[in-house]
């Protein structure tokens, strides 16, 4: 199985228009050792010229021009993207849906009740799509068994309910289900290896233990340094747990969660901004390197 990392920061990707943190404002003014990045997604391919296109964010032309294989240029009109699946209905993993509106077929759009009923009252981008190239929606239902794509044979995706957040317009916003986030367990069918992919992870679940020990590879949520990050930089009231995003540093951070698999590539993803991972010469960064865990960056290759 074949990803590629079309964006690894979280909503508001880095350096963020409005954002004069540290970071921002060094990557933009190109004072600090760090790379820009695009929000949150990637693709997941079997070999073949079509892929799933997991979460479609708001740079994804960006992401699509960076990224060739998605043009495979079979007939006038054509695209790699043969099918969407949604993590949750955040605005950083669904407003580039928009985006790949002039397709010229109904879009495949893999998603659970609650992302579904989001984006058709609170964001109704499956609404408003409905007037362009239209939904074919193709409903999922979290921790049962995996779903296959047929657009894309060989590969099982099983969606894990993971405990994050609905986004702010959504109707399950305090009032959470199963379905309002998920991860994403997919297995090759011809190598039996497996990857675990949760961008917004808030808490280590027993279901989501079990998952990160059947994976080879372990592709998680990377947003926040420290819980009160976006505090100590006056940037927000709001802690990493409220967001739905559990901390890597400290005790019961993720950095913790994945020592417990020092033998499995572990690569953290969709990292906020203000994170000093992105500094590549941070003492943070560095205790990453040290451990093994890598941070992911727009245009990753990862084999699994
Ligand atoms: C999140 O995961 O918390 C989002 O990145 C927030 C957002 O996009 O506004
Ligand atoms: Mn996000
Ligand atoms: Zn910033």
């Amino acid at each position: 199985m074949q990803i590629r990392v079309l964006g690894s920061a979280a909503g508001g990707g880095f350096p963020q228009w409005n954002c004069n943190c540290p970071n921002c404002s060094g990557v933009r003014q190109g004072t600090i050792k760090a790379q820009a990045r695009t929000q949150s997604s990637i693709i997941i391919g079997n070999g073949s010229a079509d892929w799933a296109l997991i979460n479609a964010s708001p740079d994804v032309l960006t992401q699509i021009k960076n990224t060739p294989v998605l043009q495979p240029a079979r007939q006038a009109r054509d695209s790699g993207i043969a099918a969407v699946v949604l993590m949750d209905a955040q605005v950083d993993h669904v407003t580039g849906l928009m985006m790949l509106r002039e397709r010229s077929a109904p879009l495949p759009i893999y998603a659970t009740t609650q992302v579904f009923e989001d984006l058709t009252s609170g964001l109704p981008l499956v609404s408003a799509l409905a007037h362009y190239c239209k939904v074919d929606q193709r409903l999922i239902e979290p921790d049962r068994a995996g779903f296959e794509i047929p657009e894309i044979a060989g590969l099982t995706f099983k969606p894990i309910s993971l405990s994050s957040k609905a986004p702010p317009y959504s109707p399950h916003r305090h009032d959470p289900h199963p379905g309002d986030n998920i991860g994403l367990l997919v297995t090759d069918h011809a190598t039996h290896k497996t990857v675990f992919y949760a961008p917004g992870l808030g808490l280590i679940e027993p279901a989501v233990k079990e998952a990160m020990a059947q994976a080879d590879v372990l592709l998680v949520d990377g947003t926040f340094w420290t819980d009160d990050e976006m505090i100590t930089l006056g940037l927000s009231a709001k802690r990493a747990i409220d967001m739905g995003h559990l901390a890597q540093s400290g005790p019961g951070g993720m950095i913790e969660a994945l020592a417990a698999y020092p033998n499995k590539r572990r690569i953290l993803i969709h990292i906020n901004n203000t994170n000093p991972i992105l500094r590549e010469d941070s003492a943070q960064a560095l205790q990453l390197k040290s451990l093994g865990i890598e941070v992911a960056f727009d245009g990753m290759h990862i084999e699994v």
